[in-house]
């Protein structure tokens, strides 16, 4: 039963997760309170230059939420909308940082919307201390040997410090 005690809620929490921060932790595990289920899932996209593959990426986020009972790491190819009706979820998490994401974010909701009215898009709001924090911003910190003590989960920082010694 979810926190709003009424059906059951499936919700899908998208995004590229090159690599997981502490950011998108703190969001998964806020939307693990609200939902039953929570599939989050990375975005299988060749198109887009990351640093992790998508299994590496997977392993990552699977690595920091084995101890959550309603949390399944999967990954999706294709439309995000068409993904979460497979995936037969209610809602789409997305978390909210600065003005800047607004836009992005609100054009996104409103494409899957459009697509298919039955799938809500869910805006978390970041917690304070993690607004400034991106994926770009941590890779190109660890790249450039600052300290990411705080910036991402202690299971994957020196993976990720390995990764970009490569
Ligand atoms: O973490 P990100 O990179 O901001 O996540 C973006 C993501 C994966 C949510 C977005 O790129 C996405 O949904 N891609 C799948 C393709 C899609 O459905 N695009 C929106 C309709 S045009």
């Amino acid at each position: 039963m979810n926190v709003v005690g009424g059906n059951s809620l499936i919700a899908v929490y998208p995004g590229s997760f090159d690599p997981v921060t502490n950011g998108h932790l703190d969001i998964i595990e806020r939307a693990s309170k609200l939902v039953d289920k929570l599939y989050v899932s990375v975005l299988s996209n060749k198109s887009k230059n990351c640093l992790f593959s998508v299994e590496e990426r997977m392993n990552l986020l699977k690595m920091i939420t084995c101890d959550f009972p309603n949390i399944e790491v999967t990954s999706f190819y294709g439309l995000l909308i068409d993904y979460a009706k497979i995936m037969n979820a209610n809602l789409i998490i997305r978390g909210l940082r600065a003005v800047t994401d607004f836009e992005f974010e609100f054009q996104l909701a409103l494409t899957n919307r459009s697509i298919n009215p039955d799938i809500e898009t869910l805006f978390i709001s970041s917690s304070t201390k993690y607004l400034f924090l991106s994926s770009s911003i941590v890779k190109e910190i660890a790249y450039f040997g600052g300290n990411i003590d705080d910036m991402v989960p202690h299971q994957i920082k020196d993976i990720l410090l390995d990764k970009v010694k490569d």
